[in-house]
């Protein structure tokens, strides 16, 4: 039985004005996974077959589909030349969607993996890299690249559009914990919500994101130096920013003043924002009293995650 899987994403620092050309970092979840396996057919199912249960999906006539999922499986075909197998590729995601983890890039990275390796042509990260690019274009319309960078090398990267991606050395392991506000949040929504602004205000948005492409630049050297308190302070700081950015909400905030109360030592949203995640770094002191102050402020779910 073939089985291929990809991580969750989360972005530390950076988001928003990675669109921009500023950098960005983002970090693998890999406790949290988008499994593909491929089965055979049973004797009256033809063709490829893609059943995604947990989102609702199968797909038989995927030559004919314009589901995201449907598309992933004829790039990768396409890349090969192939015409589409007998089989059938089940995917079980334990990443909640829409919510700035990276769960439609994972899910299309794992079903990649798992066709090329039953086509028996496994594709390299770089080739796979740029089939996620363009599921991720179908799901967000301009993305800058770093989900599915992340999600596909599952790698700390210090991203910046269009050049090469550089990895985080990671100084000293580090804990965060993952609050889900419960509220679905669309990134291209969000994204295109900064876009107005910096068409109206084009000044003051320009600096807003400067300045953060500047706390990224600070976290990278606090992550490479094992500096977790200096981390902490770019996460707030950046949280700030991002405030001004319109893309945070009443709820995002509530859970990061909770969170940064109970003795964070940096909290902020995650992702496309205005919904969604947010993240606070703990140490094994806080974490419990953080985690136990988020869910009162409201979290639904929360995850902890070590980058190590
Ligand atoms: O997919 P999300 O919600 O984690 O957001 C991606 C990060 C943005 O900077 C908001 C958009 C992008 O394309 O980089």
């Amino acid at each position: 039985m073939v089985e291929a899987s990809a991580p969750a994403k989360i972005i530390l620092v950076g988001e928003h004005a990675v669109v921009y050309g500023q950098p960005a970092i983002a970090v693998p979840v890999s406790s949290l996974r988008a499994v593909a396996t491929v089965q055979p057919n049973k004797p009256h199912e033809q063709g490829l077959r893609i059943i995604a249960t947990d989102m609702g999906t199968t797909l038989t006539e995927i030559e004919h589909s314009d589901n995201a999922l449907a598309i992933t499986a004829r790039l990768v075909l396409d890349a090969f030349n192939a015409a589409s197998p007998d089989l059938t590729i089940a995917i079980h995601s334990q990443i909640p969607v829409a919510s700035g983890l990276g769960s439609g890039a994972a899910v299309a990275t794992a079903l990649a993996r798992a066709l090329s390796a039953a086509l028996n042509r496994p594709m390299d990260n770089e080739a796979l890299n740029s089939i996620i690019y363009e599921i991720e274009r179908i799901h967000h319309g301009t993305p800058s690249g770093i989900d599915n960078t992340v999600i596909v090398y599952e790698q700390p990267v210090y991203f910046i559009r269009g050049q090469p991606i550089e990895h985080v050395t990671i100084g000293r392991s580090f804990s965060l914990l993952i609050a889900n506000t419960g509220i679905a949040a669309s990134t291209r929504v969000a994204v295109s919500a900064v876009r107005k602004r910096y068409e109206s205000e084009p000044q003051r948005i320009q600096s807003i994101i400067q300045e953060i492409g500047g706390l990224v630049i600070e976290a990278r050297q606090a992550i490479e130096t094992g500096d977790i308190a200096g981390l902490g302070t770019a996460m707030r700081q950046n949280h700030h920013l991002l405030r001004q950015l319109t893309v945070s909400c009443l709820e995002l905030d509530a859970l990061v003043a909770a969170a940064m109360n109970a003795g964070a030592l940096g909290a902020k949203l995650s992702g496309g924002g205005r919904g969604g995640n947010m993240i606070a770094l703990v140490t094994s002191e806080t974490a419990e009293s953080v985690k136990n102050a988020l869910l009162d402020a409201g979290a639904v779910s929360i995850f902890e995650t070590t980058v190590a």
